[in-house]
C-alpha cells in the first residue's frame, strides 16, 4: 500500500515536474518571439546613458514588446499602437547599395540590434516615379512600427544607380546617412548576372554567356552597355550622389568581408550610426551547410537567409575576369581616394 502511494506519488511529481517545465518553455519562446530584442539589450541600455532620456516600467514594455510583434504580423490596430507610443519613422539610415553587394544581410544583421527596426521589404519609393508620387505620407506608412528611440533603416539597392533618387532623398532629409555595401566589381557582376540568369531560366528561357554579355564581340573589350558592368563602377554612380551629400554622410560596407568576417563590418556600422555596440559574435554563427553566417537572436530564435542569397556562380573564362578586372581597377583606385576606404581588390 506504502509502496503503491509512493509511486503514484512519483508520478505525480514527474507530471507537475514536467507542466513546469513545459510551461517555463512556453514563456521563453512566447517572450522570444515577441520581441527578439530583449535578451541581447535590456531596454535601458539601448542608446547608452546619453540617448536614455525614456525609461519604461518592464511590465509595461512587455506588453508593448507584444503589440509590436503583432503589429509586425498585422494583428494590432493603428488605434492601439498610438495608445502604446508605437509609431512609423522614416528611415533615418537608408541601404541605397549595391545590388548583389550584400544588401539583405546587411539589413538583417543591423536588425540584430536592439536600436534598429528593418522595413523588410525593398519599398522603391525614391527609384519608382509613380510610387514617388504617392507623396512621403505614402513612404513613412510602409514603415514599420517603432519605438521613438529606435531608428528605421530599409534597403533598396537600385536607389544606388538610378539618376534621380540622390536629389529626391536629400529633399526628404538633407542628414540621412547613407550604407553603401559593395564587393569586388568583378564578382558582383558575376553575382548579378547569376541572379538574372536563374529568372530566365525559371521562365524556361535560355540566355547568353556572361562573356557573350560583358564583353563586346566587335572591339573584344568589355562592354560598358550592360547593366552589370556599369553598376559596378562604383564611383561613377557615387560622384553623383556627392552633388547632394557630403562623404562624411556615406560609410562604405566591404560586402566581401561581411561574407567571411561579419562582426567587424557591422562594428563599423554602428560606430557610423552613433549606436552603442550591442550585435555581438552571439549573434552570429557559421553554418557550415549554408556556407554563410546566420543570425542567432537567442537561445531559441536564429535564421539563414533565403536560399536565393548565395547562389552558386557560373564558371567564367578566366581571361574575362582578367580583362575585367583590369578594366575596374582605375575606377576603383578612385573609390578609394573619394570614400577613404581601401579594399583589396585585384
Ligand atoms: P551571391 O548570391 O552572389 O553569393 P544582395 O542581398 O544585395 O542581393 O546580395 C546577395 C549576396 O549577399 C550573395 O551573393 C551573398 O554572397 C552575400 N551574402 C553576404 N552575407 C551573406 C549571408 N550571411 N548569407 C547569405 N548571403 C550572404
Amino acid at each position: 500500500m506504502l509502496f503503491k502511494q509512493q509511486a503514484w506519488l512519483r508520478q505525480k511529481l514527474l507530471v507537475l515536474g514536467s507542466l513546469a517545465l513545459g510551461s517555463l518553455l512556453y514563456l521563453v519562446a512566447r517572450v522570444g518571439s515577441l520581441d527578439r530584442l530583449q535578451p541581447i539589450c535590456p531596454i535601458e541600455g539601448r542608446f547608452g546613458s546619453a540617448h536614455s532620456q525614456v525609461e519604461f516600467p518592464i511590465r509595461a514594455l512587455q506588453s508593448k514588446r507584444g503589440l509590436l510583434h503583432e503589429f509586425r504580423k498585422g494583428n494590432a490596430s493603428r488605434e492601439q499602437g498610438r495608445l502604446h507610443d508605437l509609431v512609423q519613422q522614416l528611415p533615418k539610415a537608408i541601404i541605397i547599395g549595391v545590388r548583389k553587394g550584400g544588401t539583405r544581410a546587411l539589413l538583417e544583421m543591423l536588425n540584430l540590434h536592439p536600436a534598429v527596426v528593418k522595413a523588410s521589404q525593398e519599398i522603391h519609393f525614391f527609384d519608382n516615379d509613380e510610387n514617388y508620387a504617392k507623396g512621403m505620407e505614402w513612404y513613412r506608412k510602409k514603415m514599420p512600427f517603432s519605438y521613438p528611440q529606435q531608428i528605421t533603416i530599409e534597403k533598396s539597392p537600385a536607389y544606388f544607380i538610378t539618376e534621380e533618387v540622390p536629389e529626391r532623398i536629400y529633399k526628404m532629409n538633407s542628414s540621412i546617412k547613407l550604407l553603401v555595401i559593395v564587393r569586388e566589381p568583378t564578382t558582383r557582376a558575376i553575382s548579378d548576372y547569376t541572379q538574372v540568369l536563374e529568372g530566365k531560366e525559371r521562365k524556361n528561357k535560355t540566355y547568353y554567356k556572361f562573356e557573350k554579355l560583358a564583353i563586346d564581340p566587335n572591339t573584344c573589350e568589355v562592354n560598358t552597355k550592360y547593366k552589370a558592368v556599369r553598376t559596378s563602377i562604383y564611383t561613377k554612380h557615387l560622384e553623383r550622389w556627392l552633388k547632394y551629400f557630403p562623404i562624411e554622410q556615406f560609410h562604405v560596407v566591404d560586402g566581401d568581408r561581411l561574407i567571411t568576417e561579419p562582426l567587424p563590418e557591422l562594428q563599423l556600422v554602428e560606430k557610423f550610426l552613433n549606436l552603442p555596440p550591442r550585435i555581438s559574435q552571439y549573434n552570429l554563427y557559421f553554418n557550415a551547410t549554408r556556407g554563410f553566417y546566420c543570425l542567432r537572436f537567442n537561445i531559441i530564435f536564429n535564421k539563414c537567409l533565403a536560399g536565393s542569397k548565395g547562389r552558386i556562380h557560373p564558371e567564367v573564362d578566366p581571361s574575362v575576369i582578367t580583362k575585367l578586372r583590369k578594366f575596374f581597377h582605375p575606377f576603383n583606385q578612385k573609390f578609394y581616394q573619394i570614400t577613404g576606404r581601401t579594399l583589396n581588390w585585384p
